[in-house]
């Protein structure tokens, strides 16, 4: 019996130990402070794992929550996160007015934590949470309740709040991804940054509760569970499949910067221990929407998610997937084109496209039939083909991958494969062909009872390679002879060109011809003003 009993008393005893330890706060005192450097740059948690302070952010320091009590120094909240790091002479004061107080040493004060009561006391918390208390021991304000990237055991995220993704693993600023807990019991994932509305298209995991209500929580329970719950205390659906408790562990789970969420396990047992990925959203990196920018593609390469520029197209800015590709030629007119059409569609492989909205739908023979269908009309940019249907497109092309198991084909206009071709320097016998004519037209509604439409053709001779730089430009012009581009000017605007009509350099049948000056160059033009509201009279002038 005295055997059996001796260690029962000292379990017991121990269980107690644990919840003293648990219930000894390690206070923060109003009007204590911190500083980046020297040994005490922040505020310990009791088991001292945590640490509300100071930690080193590329050349300054930012202030955050990180565990401390770990040789991986992880940062699990940042306060402000998208402020600049501030440099070794700031402070971080709590205040006897009760705030914590950041003080840089240039630029405004930071308040952290946005309160309405002054707090009366403070704590680093062992599960992580940094509390403001009132006087009567209410609690003002809460790390917990207001997360950046990261839930730790026994923190909930809840109905209308949100993770958002880091920048990069050493800068904690707002990243490209989100995991909201959605108002209407929706746990769902979206790209951050380029959003104006979030459409269902734009989601890339959704747990599918919709149907859940109001005051539907994430938690993260303390058995390192991953789980949906009511206020009312249903369950509503398991996130993770089941519980990852280990060892002496510890655990957090995070929004990547890759834009997946995972549970990470890190035992304390082993000196030499790293963070371990036990659960995650979701093993396809290509998967989250927003990766790449428009008119790109992901693709996986040895597991890692790579985005490709679409032919004929490069980056905005080298290198940065997120802003995007563009043409790297852009065509005058789709006209100058149409001669030609046979070779201008490339083909992309196994590629699908999430946003897409085809202006056209058409049946085709096959993927040539495609390729001639948008070959031929000026506003396609691209088009899908699959199973003899042709979806013809404008751009952007939006959350574009490629996998081998995709049957679709995206079939895209190139206008040009030479960007930086020379230009085009007519030869003496081509002068006649690199020549151009524009004719320019305004109509001009006046108020009373006689409707005016004043009629203006533009005339000018210049050599074509004046406002179209490529060489194969101009070969277009050649091949289709006398090519007339049509543009229009204000009425403002060619009396600006023409000096308010002050030169009459000629009379015609339906009006006056002045001579004007092409708005910043040089080019002198012809403007012949229409005087009478006559449709052939217009026609006769567009001849000349
Ligand atoms: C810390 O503050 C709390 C709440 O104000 C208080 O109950 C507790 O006794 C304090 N602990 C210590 C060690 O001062
Ligand atoms: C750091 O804090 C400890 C205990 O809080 C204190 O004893 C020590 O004097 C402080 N050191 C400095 C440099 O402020
Ligand atoms: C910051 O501190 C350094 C020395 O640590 C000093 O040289 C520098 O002048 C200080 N900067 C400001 C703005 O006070
Ligand atoms: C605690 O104080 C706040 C104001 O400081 C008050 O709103 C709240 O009702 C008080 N709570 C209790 C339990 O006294
Ligand atoms: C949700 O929570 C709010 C405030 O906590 C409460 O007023 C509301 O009745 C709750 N709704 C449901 C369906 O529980
Ligand atoms: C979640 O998992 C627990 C334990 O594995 C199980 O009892 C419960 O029924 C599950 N809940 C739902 C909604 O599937
Ligand atoms: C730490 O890990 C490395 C490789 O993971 C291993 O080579 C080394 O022996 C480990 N050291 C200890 C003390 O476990
Ligand atoms: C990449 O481009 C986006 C949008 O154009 C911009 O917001 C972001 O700061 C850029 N990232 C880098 C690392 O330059
Ligand atoms: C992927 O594209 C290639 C080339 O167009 C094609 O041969 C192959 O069938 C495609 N894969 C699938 C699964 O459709």
């Amino acid at each position: 019996m005295v055997c059996l009993r001796l260690p029962l008393l000292l379990v017991s005893v121990l269980l107690f130990a644990g919840s003293v330890a648990q219930q000894t706060q390690s206070n923060i005192s109003l009007g204590s402070s911190r500083t980046p450097h020297g040994q005490n740059s922040s505020w310990l948690s009791n088991s001292g794992l945590f640490a509300f302070g100071f930690y080193k952010h590329g050349d300054g320091f930012s202030v955050g929550i990180f565990m401390a009590g770990i040789p991986q120094k992880t940062v699990v909240w940042t306060a402000n996160r998208d402020s600049s790091p501030v440099t070794t002479n700031a402070t971080l004061q709590f205040t006897s007015e009760g705030r914590f107080v950041l003080q840089p040493t240039t630029g405004e004060v930071q308040y952290i934590g946005n309160i309405n009561q002054p707090a009366s006391s403070a704590s680093m918390l062992n599960s992580g949470n940094l509390v403001l208390y009132s006087s009567n021991g209410t609690t003002v304000w809460e790390s917990f309740n207001n997360p950046t990237n990261t839930l730790l055991p026994t923190q909930r995220l809840q109905a209308g709040n949100e993770l958002v993704s880091s920048a990069s693993e050493s800068d904690h600023s707002s990243g490209l991804f989100l995991l909201e807990m959605q108002g209407d019991g929706n746990l769902v994932q979206y790209p951050s940054k380029t959003l104006v509305t979030r459409a269902t298209s734009d989601a890339y995991y959704a747990s599918n509760t919709f149907f859940a209500g109001d005051n539907v929580s994430l938690v993260f329970d303390a058995n390192i569970y991953l789980y949906l719950l009511k206020s009312t205390g249903v369950n509503v659906m398991n996130i993770t499949d089941r519980q990852y408790l280990i060892e002496d562990g510890i655990y957090l789970m995070r929004i990547d910067v890759d834009g997946i969420f995972r549970l990470y396990s890190y035992s304390r047992r082993s000196s030499n221990s790293t963070w371990l990925i036990e659960w995650s959203s979701s093993n396809d990196k290509c998967s989250p929407r927003g990766l790449c920018g428009f008119n790109m593609y992901c693709v996986l390469n040895d597991q890692e998610a790579v985005c490709k520029c679409l032919q004929g197209f490069d980056f905005v800015k080298k290198g940065n997937w997120s802003s995007g590709c563009e043409r790297n030629f852009v065509a005058n007119s789709c006209k100058d084109e149409s001669s030609s059409l046979a070779n201008n569609i490339e083909e992309v492989p196994n590629t699908s496209w999430v946003v897409a909205y085809p202006y056209s739908i058409q049946q085709v023979q096959g993927k040539e039939g495609c390729m001639q269908a948008c070959s031929v009309d000026c506003n396609c940019e691209a088009a899908f083909y699959k199973d003899g249907e042709c979806r013809k497109q404008r751009l952007p092309l939006q959350y574009g991958r490629r996998s081998q198991d995709d049957m679709d084909i995206t079939l895209i206009k190139v206008y040009a494969s030479t960007p930086h071709a020379e230009p085009c320097v007519p030869k003496e016998s081509e002068e006649r062909i690199c020549k151009d004519i524009l004719v320019i037209s305004i109509s001009l509604l006046s108020l009373g009872f006689v409707m005016l439409v004043i009629s203006v053709v533009v005339l000018w001779r210049r050599n074509f390679y004046a406002y179209k730089k490529v060489n194969q430009r101009c070969q277009v012009v050649e091949s289709t002879g006398n090519e007339v581009n049509i543009r229009s000017f204000t009425y403002e605007e060619l009396e600006i060109m023409t000096d308010g009509f002050k030169e009459e350099i000629g009379k015609g049948s339906f009006g006056t011809v002045y001579k004007g000056t092409i708005l910043n160059s040089q080019m002198e033009v012809a403007v012949k003003k229409l005087e009478k509201l006559l449709e052939d009279g217009e026609r006769s002038f567009r001849t000349r």
